[in-house]
């Protein structure tokens, strides 16, 4: 089966030296490409800036920066895959204007205007195509089932992995609760992503075997 998988932050440019991210490290998108390729899948991995080696085997590794470049590479690709999961934290905001030099300091405050970003997710929830299974992560600081019950309908989804930031952001280990569309629940972890992602990847692509896939190419 062909897998498309997001990882990492995006950065979105403030002027030459300065931008706005987050703390995602990748290690869960990264953990998902190995266990994709380990089940034989042909991955692709669109990748914001971390500092992980990527996995050995990809079909395609596709270095990003910002969100808007996320979103061009994964939407060139992801009508051609059976499994798309968006694991990257894509920003969802971005410096209105961007300066050509370094910005200097002046007296006062500096008033920081932001415009939002493409939602990359939602985007690929309307133009699924027929048989492709896609699933998004939302990390969430509270009312968690609730919030990713509503993305998960919100954005078109076969699947929402749930976690709370304070159980996987940088870290190793990871607690997530993998919600279907059908409203089935299954609890992974405390564990290892590595061993998180090989159960998602097992869960998600048993509902994806690509057999009804109408994607082109
Ligand atoms: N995502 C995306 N494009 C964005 C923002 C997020 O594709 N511009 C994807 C992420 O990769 C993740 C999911 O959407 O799979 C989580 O999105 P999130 O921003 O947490 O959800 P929202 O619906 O934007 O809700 P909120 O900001 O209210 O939490």
């Amino acid at each position: 089966m062909r897998v498309l998988v997001s990882a990492g932050p995006t950065r979105e440019r403030i002027d030459p030296v300065r931008f706005i991210s987050n703390r995602s490290s990748g290690k869960m998108g990264y953990a998902l490409a190995a266990a994709a390729v380990a089940a034989g899948h042909e991955t692709v991995l669109v990748s914001g800036p971390v500092n992980l080696a990527p996995p050995a085997g990809l079909a395609e590794l596709v270095p990003v920066e910002s969100a808007a470049e996320m979103a061009a590479a994964v939407k060139a690709r992801a009508a051609a895959c059976e499994l798309v999961i968006m694991a990257a934290a894509v920003a969802d905001y971005r410096p209105a204007e961007t300066a050509d030099r370094k910005l200097k300091k002046q007296p006062g405050e500096l008033l920081l205007r932001l415009e939002r970003t493409e939602d990359i997710l939602a985007a690929l929830g309307r133009a699924k195509p027929a048989g492709q299974c896609l699933v998004g992560f939302a990390a969430e600081t509270e009312n968690l089932l609730a919030n990713a019950a509503g993305k998960l309908e919100r954005k078109n989804l076969d699947f929402i992995v749930a976690n709370l930031v304070a159980d996987g952001f940088g870290s190793d280990d990871n607690r997530v609760i993998l919600i279907g569309r059908d409203g089935s629940r299954l609890e992974l972890g405390p564990a290892p992503k590595t061993v998180i992602a090989r159960q998602l990847l097992a869960a998600v692509a048993a509902t994806s075997s690509g057999s009804d896939f109408s994607g082109t190419v």
